[in-house]
């Protein structure tokens, strides 16, 4: 398994914190992926609603989604799912990300597999209220269709860097 973060850009700084995990087999064939980003959405709405850039990037330097996790169907079953979602877990929380969160469908059995791995899993419909860990009003939303599933890192890190910087 290699990681391959995303070079910063200036033009794209939601792209400069975001992370692409790849595993792959002995022959270097890819057998499974990861992609993380702040949330982009929440990030465009609040920042269309009047919070300051510099809020935005704070936010976006706290707070990293799970977009994506995808396992080979030959390849399940060998820890490579846990595997990429541990990597990604140690990468943000070494770099100072609080709040590592995903969704899934509210009629998943996904919610078993993420409550393995240590993340609490929401009511449908239950959002996150961002407020203590921003120090400024910012929620995470969900439709009662989908489920989301946190892990707060702990608050000794050594505070909000971008990946590749250290
Ligand atoms: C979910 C997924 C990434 C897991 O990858 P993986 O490498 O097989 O996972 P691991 O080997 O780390 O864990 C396997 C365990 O998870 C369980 N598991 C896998 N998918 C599950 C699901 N949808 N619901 C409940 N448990 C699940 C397996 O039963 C197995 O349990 P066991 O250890 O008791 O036998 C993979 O099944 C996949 O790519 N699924 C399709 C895409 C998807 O649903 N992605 C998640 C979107 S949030």
């Amino acid at each position: 398994m290699f990681a391959r973060i995303a070079a910063p850009d200036p033009y794209d700084f939601f792209l400069s914190v975001s992370l692409l995990l790849v595993a792959t087999d002995p022959h270097g064939a890819v057998i499974g992926v990861l992609m993380a980003l702040p949330p982009v959405q929440i990030l465009g709405q609040a920042r269309q609603a009047g919070v300051p850039i510099a809020d935005v990037r704070v936010a976006a330097k706290t707070v990293v989604k799970i977009k994506a996790v995808a396992v080979a169907p030959d390849a399940r079953g060998a820890g490579v799912g846990s595997a990429l979602i541990d990597q990604c877990l140690a990468v943000y929380t070494q770099l100072g990300w609080r709040l590592i969160y995903g969704q899934i469908d509210a009629d998943s059995t996904l919610d078993v597999y993420y409550s393995r791995l240590g993340f609490a899993v929401l009511d449908r419909g239950q959002g996150i209220d961002l407020d203590d860990l921003l120090g400024f009003p910012l929620s995470i939303h969900s439709l009662p269709v989908e489920r989301l599933f946190l892990r707060r890192t702990p608050d000794d890190g050594p505070g909000p860097a971008e990946p590749g910087s250290s």
